[in-house]
């Protein structure tokens, strides 16, 4: 059976790198990759990553789910997942995670995996942060989760943002702890 995996995709900055990890759990023959974005996403995605990127995200997806599908497969811990990202993770969508204030499907679905204590990889993006933003980041910390805000990095000498996004995606998937061989090369001292 394949391994599900959920991206969840928020009206953060940072639309490309959510698009590439779909692009590299697309890319993976024993994954099946299921989508959700919130409504401010799309707004972001447009802006960030073109007109063309909605639909180039929702074709890499195996299943697409509406936002506001409450009923939806990834809604129940019934349906057994690898685990969640998302990236990246708004403030907004931290704070309900947080809180377990779960008012739509990615925040639904998220949840799920911190009941069902599967992984769940937030890639929160703000600066700076307030109070509040650490502190909801040290409650889904303790609850389990792994918050991976997409710092670049520098020691890697990336020669284009491209390149610093890609980086960052495959960090991101390698903490599901999907491949035997990480993505990203070990650093060599
Ligand atoms: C261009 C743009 C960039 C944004 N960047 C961020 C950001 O980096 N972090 C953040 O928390 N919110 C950011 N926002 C605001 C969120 O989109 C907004 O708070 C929204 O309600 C988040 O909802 P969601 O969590 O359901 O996606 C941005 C909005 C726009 C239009």
């Amino acid at each position: 059976m394949k391994r599900r995996v959920i991206l969840g995709i928020s009206g953060a900055s940072g639309a490309s790198i959510g698009l590439r990890i779909a692009q590299i759990l697309g890319g993976m023959v024993d994954v099946e990759l299921h989508l959700v974005l919130t409504s401010a996403s799309r707004r972001t995605i447009a802006h960030e990553a073109g007109p063309q990127a909605l639909g180039r995200l929702i074709d890499i997806a195996d299943h697409f789910h509406s936002d506001g599908d409450i009923g939806a497969t990834i809604a129940s811990g019934s349906f057994r997942t690898a685990g969640m990202i998302v990236a990246p993770c708004s403030m907004r969508s931290l704070a309900a995670i947080a809180s377990g204030f779960t008012d739509n499907l990615l925040t639904r679905a998220a949840d799920v995996q911190l009941k069902e204590r599967r992984r769940l990889v937030l890639l929160a993006r703000e600066t700076p942060l307030h109070l509040g933003h650490l502190r909801n980041m040290v409650s889904v910390t303790e609850m389990g989760a792994i918050v991976m805000p997409p710092v670049a990095a520098f020691y890697r000498n990336p020669m284009s943002v491209d390149e610093l996004v890609s980086d960052i995606a495959a960090r991101a998937v390698d903490l599901l702890g999907l491949c035997d061989t990480p993505l990203i090369a070990e650093w060599q001292g």
